[in-house]
Order: structure tokens, then C-alpha cells, then sequence
């Protein structure tokens, strides 16, 4: 299956901590920290194309220009509350970007997304915004996430996933063929409870210890 928006991140290394964190027996404490080093690792690819600015400086030997992210001009999106997981990992390699909170539950019947929460910083011109969302499922969530933020006139949009369903994919693709999606890997299917096959169960639940 082949998605114009889509970047599965390869790496030998992304593959060995997601069998970690599929396998059932991994604990919460190994799952925060895997989903912490997976993000960082998919955020190094999620941000190669970012604008840098020249900053005149003074090396112990001489003057000199370097380049620099503004990453004042970055904000990052958690949908809460699995989102929350990805956070930490984007923030320790995106340091100054803003947060801002997007709370959604699925309905359980229509499996639509419905908002009960959200908070964006103030978006500059050229800003950036990574939606983060560990499970690319239905896409419904993200999508809505997608909308909200092109409210405020953001252009430069791109959602980072942990695991990620070719329907959600095609069903972002159909309405945002502008935004690029990062995930660590495309599953095979839904389940028809909107589960990820063959994903690794609800990633909250697996975070929050909330099962
Ligand atoms: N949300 C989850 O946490 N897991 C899935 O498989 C799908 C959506």
C-alpha cells in the first residue's frame, strides 16, 4: 500500500522498540520510556524539512554564521490523552516549541470524535504544528485535530504516529493531502472496534495503567 503523505520511518532500532512495546507483558514504566525514544527518534525525521534562520556568532577563534531552528515558531498538539505520552519525546529534542491541548474521545457508538477540552498558544506567521497521537487509527481524531488547527490559519501542518491503520491514512489523505504523516509503522487493518491490527492495545489504557 502506497500513501503520497505517508513516511514510515525505518530503522532497525524503531523496529526493536515497537516488538517491545507490542508484546503484552511490557509494563507501563518500559512503555512511557519506549514511546518517549521512538518519538525522538521519528521527530529527528518529522523535522528535516524545518526552515532555519542565520545566527551571527562568536566561536572562541572567530565570528562565524550558524543555523538555527526558530522553534519558538513550533507548537506541538497531544490529543489527549494518549498524546501526552509522545510529548516528552519532541520536547527534549524541540525545547522552546509550545504545547498546545486538544482533548477528544472517541464515541463509543459512532466512533466520531468528540471535543471536551482545548488550548492552543497564540500561532505566529510560518508556524509550525506536529500533532502527536501514538495511535492513527479511524483518522477521524486526527483529522479533527487537523481542522481545528487550520482554523487558526496554520499552514505547516504534520502528525507524528506510533502505529497507524491504512484506513486512518487514506481518510487523512482524502480531506489534508497537505499534511505529512510520521509514523513507526503501518499496521494491516482495523478490528471492528476500531482497534489496531495488530497494534498493541489501547495505548492509554498501556500508558495510565487505567486497565
Ligand atoms: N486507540 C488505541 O489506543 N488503540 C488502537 O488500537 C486504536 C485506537
Amino acid at each position: 500500500m502506497k500513501f503520497s503523505n505517508l513516511t514510515v520511518v525505518e530503522h532497525p532500532l524503531i523496529k526493536h522498540k515497537l516488538t517491545i512495546m507490542r508484546n503484552k507483558e511490557t509494563g507501563p514504566k518500559e512503555f512511557r520510556e519506549l514511546l518517549k525514544e521512538i518519538t525522538q527518534l521519528l521527530t529527528y525525521e518529522a523535522t528535516r524539512n524545518l526552515p532555519t534562520i542565520n545566527v551571527k556568532i562568536e566561536t572562541p577563534i572567530q565570528t562565524t554564521v550558524g543555523e538555527m531552528v526558530e522553534d519558538k515558531k513550533i507548537t506541538i498538539v497531544p490529543i489527549l490523552r494518549a498524546g501526552l505520552g509522545m510529548m516528552d519525546g519532541i520536547l527534549s529534542l524541540v525545547p522552546n516549541a509550545s504545547i498546545g491541548f486538544l482533548g477528544i474521545y472517541r464515541d463509543p457508538d459512532s466512533l466520531k470524535p468528540v471535543e471536551y477540552y482545548l488550548k492552543f498558544p497564540p500561532f505566529s506567521e510560518n508556524h509550525y504544528v506536529f500533532i502527536v497521537d501514538p495511535m492513527l487509527a479511524t483518522g477521524f481524531s486526527i483529522r479533527y485535530a487537523i481542522k481545528k488547527v487550520k482554523e487558526f490559519g496554520v499552514k505547516n501542518i504534520i502528525v507524528m504516529s506510533l502505529l497507524s491503520a491504512p484506513e486512518g491514512i487514506k481518510n487523512i489523505e482524502e480531506d489534508y493531502p497537505d499534511v505529512k504523516i510520521y509514523t513507526a509503522s503501518l499496521d494491516e487493518k482495523l478490528n471492528d472496534h476500531a482497534y489496531i491490527i495488530p497494534g498493541l492495545g489501547d495505548a492509554g489504557d498501556r500508558l495510565f495503567r487505567t486497565k
